[in-house]
């Protein structure tokens, strides 16, 4: 193993997951990682554990430091089975380790993984724990990602292990923020962001604003997926401030659309042409090329979303229905919505996709645009003009 050090017997012991490129349904580019981490002191912690398919990383990497006997404390930050379903397999080789939870922590790991787990001791934000020099601390920090969640912080060596929170899916060799392009970083941690905690922005800000008023010092932040912020911890704090407040909103407009024959596709180009017009930035995604977790990654920094789909049976490409619900659940705040697509003699696309966002709470650019078949040189104007008009709308 090459041991990756944190700070002086604070080792990473986790698992990266190269292959990965589907996370409980959202299309992920570049694998992620489980990351869990070895405190040793006088007394030996393992903070959090790994997805059960990698759990043979992590007993190797802890071998390469202690036996499993050793290990007194296995603090469980969150009980999502990327992070806990290692955790009935070291429970059995920790035979001497007390496991901590928060109150919902315990609850849940016994309905995952049965009643040994009634034996977990639970902790509370305030709570800590002695390691010898070292002292461990909890803030429970529920919904960041799940009720249970809470955070470690290794006060002595001003650590936050924060679990969820701050992380990016990025699988690399690796482990610090200065040793891997900022770029890529930023861009896996607001595509990570959008998909997963978009929907929680308001506890994102209470969280944050209550460690700021903690006046914690903080030198590194060591989330459980991707890279460890040790150059500069504050960066992400600050995106996380700014994606949730919509700070990072820009002039821009993102495009979704599926297309059967074209007709969709090329009302996209045009709309976007209207809006390129007004001198307003635009991406256009179809689905079937982009994930709808691109989209949402893009949609995170718009201020509108356009919508098109050709009609199909009266109502909505599939991959456009897929979008929506999958976009309504993560409650995007502050965004112009409006709707586009094409119909050969019923219709019914816009008008479905127009009450699906209205049913979400979405603001919607009342007038639709749609195009009877293939759009002509009148159609085409219509197609500008609503660009155009959306792109006015969201710079008044
Ligand atoms: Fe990485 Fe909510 O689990």
């Amino acid at each position: 193993m090459v041991k990756v050090s944190l700070k002086e017997n604070v080792y990473w012991v986790g698992a990266v997951d190269w292959n990965l490129r589907d996370f409980h349904g959202y299309v992920i580019n570049r694998g992620t990682s489980y990351n869990a981490y070895l405190i040793q002191d006088e007394k030996t912690a393992l903070i959090d554990t790994v997805k059960s398919n990698f759990v043979n990383d992590l007993i190797y990497n802890v071998e390469e430091l202690t036996s499993f006997d050793k290990i007194d404390y296995i603090i469980v930050n969150h009980v999502e089975m990327d992070h806990s379903s290692g955790l009935p397999q070291i429970a059995k080789l920790a035979v001497n380790a007390k496991i901590y939870a928060s109150v919902r922590g315990k609850d849940e790991l016994i309905k995952h993984y049965g009643k040994d787990f009634e034996r977990v001791e639970t902790v509370k934000s305030g709570d800590s724990i002695k390691l010898g020099k070292r002292t461990i601390t909890f803030l429970e920090a529920p919904m960041l990602h799940w009720p249970d969640s809470m955070f470690t912080y290794i006060v002595e060596d001003k650590i936050l292990m924060p679990n969820d929170a701050f992380g990016q899916h990025l699988a690399t060799s690796k482990h610090f923020d200065d040793e891997v392009e900022e770029s890529v970083i930023m861009e896996e941690a607001a595509m990570y962001y959008a998909n997963i905690l978009m929907p929680l922005a308001p506890l994102i800000i209470r969280k944050i604003n209550e460690v700021v008023a903690m006046k914690l010092p903080i030198d590194m932040i060591a989330p459980s997926h991707g890279i460890i912020w040790r150059k500069d911890p504050m960066k992400i704090v600050n995106a996380y401030m700014n994606w949730s407040s919509g700070v990072a909103v820009k002039d821009k407009v993102t495009i979704v659309f599926d297309t059967m024959w074209n007709s969709t596709d090329r009302m996209a180009k045009e709309v976007a042409n209207g809006i390129i017009s007004q001198g307003t930035e635009v991406k256009i995604l179809k689905l079937r090329s982009y994930a709808a977790s691109e989209a949402v990654t893009e949609i995170l920094t718009s201020k509108a979303v356009l919508v098109g789909s050709p009609t199909l049976n009266n109502g909505m490409f599939p991959t456009l229905s897929q979008f929506l619900t999958y976009i309504s659940g993560l409650k995007p705040k502050g965004k112009l919505w409006g709707f586009f697509g094409s119909y050969g003699w019923g219709g019914g696309a816009v008008r479905g996709m127009t009450e699906m966002a209205k049913a979400a709470g979405f603001d919607v650019f009342e007038v639709g645009c749609e195009v009877r078949f293939v759009p002509d040189k009148e159609d085409m104007k219509k197609c500008f003009e609503f660009g155009q008009k959306i792109a006015q709308k969201i710079k008044a």
